[in-house]
C-alpha cells in the first residue's frame, strides 16, 4: 500500500462506513486515487468462459453498485470487474445504518438490500465504458417485484449490449426470500428465462450464477445439477454468509451478510465441493475472504479458475488487487506452474 493510500484509508475509517464508501467513489471519480495500470504476465493471463483476462483477480459486485467509476477501475490492475447489483427499477434499499466494519475480524456486515439507480441509468453509464477492461454486471430483482425471476432477464436485456458477462445473483441475504430462488425448480425456470434473454443479445455473453455459502449438501447438489443443465458459463462461489461463528467485533450481531476473513474457509469449502460435483465442467470464480496472494492461490488450488474480492479493499485499499495478482505470479512460479490454469484444483482434496 502506498503512503497516500494509507493516509486516505485512516481518514475514511474515522467515518461511518457508508459515508466513507461514498467518498472513496468520489475520490476515484476525481482521479485522486492512484491506479496501477495493467497487471499481467504469461503466467497470469487466463481465459475463463471465453473471456481473456490479464490476470485472474477480479473486483467483486457491490463495490461499484451503480457503474460510476468504470474508467478508474479499468486501470486498477484487476483482471475483471463486476459492477451492480442493478435491478429493473431504482430502489432505495434498507434504512441506514446498513454497512458495518468489523475491524478486529477483518470483516464487514451489510444489509444494503440492492440500493441502486436502476437499469435505465446504469445502461447509460455502461454505454460509455472503456473497452480495455473485462466488465460484468450483477443482476438483481426489485424487492416489490411481482415477478422476480423475470427481473434478472429484464436487466440483462436492457444492459447486455454493453457487457462482457452478467451474473445472476440469487444469493444476496438482504432481499427477503431471494435465496429461495436457489431451489431446483425455481432456479431452472429463472435461468431458462435469463438464457433466452442472453441468446437474443446482439453479442451473446457468458452468464454466471452466484451462489450462497450457506447451502446444505443437497442444496449444493441441486445447484450443481441445474447449473450444468441450464447452459450457464460458470458459477461464482460465494456471496456473503448469515453465519456469525467466532466473531470478536462490536457489530457482530448486526443483521445482514458477513464478508471478509471469517468467510474464507466456508466459501472455499463450498467452491471445492462444487468443483467436485461439476467435475471441472464449469469454471468457478472463488470469492470470500481473499486478502492475500496466498489466499487467492489457495482458492485456485481448491478449484477456482479465477477469484474476486471486495471486503479486504476496505482494510488494504484498492491497490490490493494488483498486489495480489503480482504475488500470485510469484507463487505460481515458485511451484512450477506455467500458468494459472495448470494450478486450478490441484489442492482440492484438502477442502473436501
Ligand atoms: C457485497 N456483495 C454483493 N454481491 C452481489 O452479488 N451483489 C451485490 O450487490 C453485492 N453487494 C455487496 C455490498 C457490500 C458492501 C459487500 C461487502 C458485499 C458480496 C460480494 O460481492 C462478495 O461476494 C462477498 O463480499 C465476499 O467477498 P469478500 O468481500 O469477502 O471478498
Amino acid at each position: 500500500m502506498k503512503t497516500i493510500e494509507k493516509i486516505g484509508l485512516a481518514a475514511l475509517h474515522r467515518l461511518d462506513p457508508e459515508t466513507a464508501h461514498g467518498l472513496a467513489i468520489k475520490a476515484l471519480q476525481s482521479g485522486l486515487v492512484p491506479v496501477v495500470g495493467r497487471v499481467t504476465s504469461d503466467r497470469l493471463a487466463t481465459t475463463i468462459a471465453g473471456l481473456r483476462l490479464d490476470n485472474p483477480v477480479g473486483l467483486a459486485a457491490g463495490f461499484d453498485k451503480n457503474a460510476q467509476v468504470l474508467q478508474p477501475l479499468a486501470r486498477a490492475g484487476f483482471g475483471f470487474v463486476e459492477v451492480g447489483a442493478i435491478t429493473p427499477r431504482p430502489q432505495p434499499g434498507n434504512p441506514k445504518p446498513r454497512l458495518f466494519r468489523l475491524t478486529e475480524d477483518h470483516a464487514a456486515i451489510n444489509r444494503f438490500g440492492f440500493n441502486n439507480d436502476g437499469m435505465e441509468v446504469a445502461a447509460k453509464r455502461l454505454a460509455t465504458r472503456p473497452d480495455n477492461m473485462i466488465l460484468g454486471l450483477n443482476l438483481g430483482a426489485n424487492k416489490d417485484s411481482t415477478d422476480r425471476a423475470e427481473d434478472f432477464a429484464k436487466v440483462l436485456r436492457h444492459c447486455g449490449a454493453h457487457l462482457d458477462f452478467a451474473t445472476v445473483n440469487v444469493s444476496s441475504p438482504n432481499t427477503e426470500k431471494l435465496r429461495d430462488l436457489q431451489g431446483k425448480e425455481a432456479l431452472a425456470a429463472l435461468l431458462a428465462g435469463v438464457m433466452q434473454a442472453r441468446d437474443a443479445l446482439p453479442k451473446p455473453i457468458p452468464v454466471f450464477l452466484k451462489i450462497a455459502p450457506d447451502l446444505d449438501r443437497q442444496g449444493l447438489e441441486d445447484v450443481a445439477e441445474v447449473a450444468l443443465s441450464s447452459g450457464v458459463s460458470g458459477v461464482i462461489a460465494t456471496n456473503t454468509t448469515l453465519d456469525r461463528d467466532g466473531l470478536q467485533s462490536t457489530h457482530k450481531a448486526e443483521a445482514g451478510g458477513l464478508s471478509g476473513t471469517p468467510l474464507f474457509e466456508k466459501s472455499t469449502r463450498t467452491l471445492a465441493q462444487l468443483s467436485q460435483l461439476t467435475n471441472g465442467a464449469l469454471p468457478i470464480i472463488g470469492v470470500g475472504g481473499v486478502s492475500s496472494a496466498e489466499q487467492a492461490y489457495e482458492k485456485i488450488r481448491a478449484g477456482a479458475s479465477a477469484v474476486q474480492l471486495y471486503t479486504a479493499l476496505i482494510y488494504h485499499g484498492l491497490s490490493l488487487g494488483a498486489d495480489i495478482a503480482t504475488g500470485l505470479d510469484r507463487l505460481l512460479a515458485r511451484d512450477g506452474f506455467a500458468n494459472v490454469a495448470q494450478a486450478v484444483g490441484t489442492g482440492r482434496n484438502k477442502w473436501l
